[in-house]
């Protein structure tokens, strides 16, 4: 496992955005292991950015794609990557259970969207609900083989900077990612013989629109508190539709880690931004006590010993024009 990146190294995987997505279909055929199975009926439960991509991605493929939203707004831009739109909530037992009516496989890619500050409140009603509908309507449609579900490797916690892998036991204290833990539960247990759950534990997610240089360049020139010694760790949206895809053509079940090779400090990362970007670098004073924050290295062997190539393995900084 890499604990240290080179920088050029880093810049090599800098692939024009046509280049990874050629990349990534190639990647994805030659990692199948069985002929591509076209024309499948798919549905995404949660087409935001993420379930927006993948939309993208199955429809080119040819697949008959239903996704959901839960704003009247987002119809017509989704419908344009979409067989069909269904304005829905998780906690709608009903549409849960129509929306899993004769779908191959169900990927659920759900996050509380509209606030910044999201409460623990939401998260509950957000993610519980929807995990109970989720496993009653598997139970009831034997037609799905599988849910694929999008969860956070933030249910790891703190871990001062350690590796943790799947079976790494979880016990966060933060209220948020119990309720994370608690989804996948449920959505495990209701799996069977014939139904898999397969659970994604993502990185921080980053790619475009959700550019790096965006989150890192609000640090630049400023001096932090601490030494930015503690890890982030990060998943790009290339590589999470990859995976996607890679678990559904493979009928993985279970539980996998999904995050990159880079494993860098967040004083490495943004020292990266802003050289690549042409930042004012960030300063640190190790005389002040760094803000709480969780620190924890994530295994991605899993994954790739299953035979999933990374699109991005280090991070992928764009070019600037
Ligand atoms: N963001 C990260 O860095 C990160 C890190 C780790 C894991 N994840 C996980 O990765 C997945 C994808 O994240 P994302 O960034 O693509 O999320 P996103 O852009 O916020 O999209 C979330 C989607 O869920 C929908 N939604 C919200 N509340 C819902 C509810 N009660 N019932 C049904 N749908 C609901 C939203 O509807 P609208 O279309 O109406 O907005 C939206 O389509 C999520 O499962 C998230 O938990 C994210």
């Amino acid at each position: 496992m890499q604990e240290s990146v080179n920088i050029n190294s880093s810049f090599k995987q800098n692939l024009s955005e046509v280049d990874s997505a050629a990349h990534l279909e190639k990647l994805l055929r030659q990692q199948s292991q069985q002929p591509s199975p076209y024309e499948n009926n798919l549905a995404i439960l949660g087409c935001g950015y993420v379930g927006k991509a993948l939309a993208k991605y199955w429809q080119k493929q040819g697949h008959f794609v239903t996704g959901t939203t839960t704003s009247q707004q987002r119809l017509l831009s989704l419908s344009e990557v979409t067989s069909q739109v269904i304005l829905m909530k998780g906690d709608d037992a009903n549409a849960v259970q129509s929306l899993f009516q004769d779908r191959d496989a169900v990927v659920v890619s759900v996050a509380p969207t509209g606030s910044k500050a999201v409460s623990e409140e939401i998260y509950e009603s957000t993610y519980l609900p929807t995990a109970w509908n989720l496993a009653k309507a598997l139970n009831q449609t034997p037609t799905v083989k599988q849910i694929i579900y999008l969860s956070s490797s933030s249910v790891y916690g703190d871990r001062q900077g350690e590796w943790v892998d799947e079976s790494s036991p979880i016990a966060p204290e933060e209220r948020k990612s119990q309720v994370i833990c608690e989804a996948e539960k449920i959505l495990l247990q209701a799996a069977n013989e014939n139904q898999k759950v397969c659970i994604l534990r993502l990185g921080g997610i980053y790619g475009p629109g959700r550019e790096l240089t965006r989150m890192f360049g609000r640090l630049a020139g400023m001096t932090l508190a601490g030494r930015g010694e503690r890890f982030i760790n990060w998943i790009h949206l290339d590589d999470i539709v990859g995976a996607i895809e890679f678990a559904r053509l493979n009928k993985l079940e279970g539980i996998y880690n999904l995050v990159d090779d880079s494993q860098l400090t967040l004083k490495k990362q943004a020292e990266l931004v802003c050289l690549r970007y042409g930042l004012t670098p960030v300063q640190w004073d190790p005389s002040k006590p760094s803000l709480k924050a969780k620190s924890v290295r994530i295994s991605n062997q899993k994954i790739k010993a299953a035979g999933y190539q990374l699109v991005h393995p280090q991070l992928f900084l764009v070019p600037t024009n």
